[in-house]
């Protein structure tokens, strides 16, 4: 028997003013986004936004449907529209943030386990990690190296023998 363990660190800044130039315009392009969002049903805008390693930004939002599980999160709109119209672009870093009508916006957003695994999935794609810079529309900030480390042992191709 061995005992292994798993273990990450994340970067916490106060605020978006504290972060790198190109990290901070991620994040306010990824608060703009939410307004794209259709979220009639929870009133949970989520934005995101990515960078590419060609220096363009592409951002989407959460959109809902009147049946639940065909609603899609933001994170997964964009990542599948980015592979649509910049397929050979590799992601290098994604800004997620949301505006909550229903409450306060101030506490970081961390991805859903679905997102997760859709993420990875693109890095392994790309052989890239995606770093991600997670907020709300204001308040601290957390800066994750690689979105992969939020689904440690996670399934992939490689599971499947291809
Ligand atoms: N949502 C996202 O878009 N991203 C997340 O990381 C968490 C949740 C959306 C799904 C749904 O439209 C709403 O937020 C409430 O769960």
């Amino acid at each position: 028997m061995s005992q292994e363990n798993f273990h990450f660190e994340y970067k916490v800044f106060e605020a978006s003013h504290d972060l790198t130039e190109e990290d901070k315009l991620l994040l306010e392009e990824a608060r703009a986004a939410t307004d794209k969002a259709y979220a009639p049903y929870s009133s949970f805008k989520v934005g995101a936004a990515v960078i590419l390693s060609d220096g363009s930004v592409v951002s989407g939002a959460n959109q809902e449907n009147a049946s639940f599980p065909a609603g899609i999160c933001a994170e997964r709109a964009l990542l599948a529209t980015v592979s649509s119209l910049h397929t050979h672009a590799v992601v290098k870093k994604m800004a997620i943030s949301y505006f909550n009508e229903l409450g306060t916006s101030n506490v970081p957003i961390t991805p859903c386990g679905i997102c997760r695994q859709v993420m990875a999935e693109y890095k392994h794609r790309s052989g890239m990690p995606i770093t991600l810079i997670l907020s709300g529309m204001e308040g601290s900030v957390w800066v994750i190296s690689d979105a992969e480390l939020l689904l440690p042992l996670s399934f992939s191709g490689k599971n499947l023998n291809r």
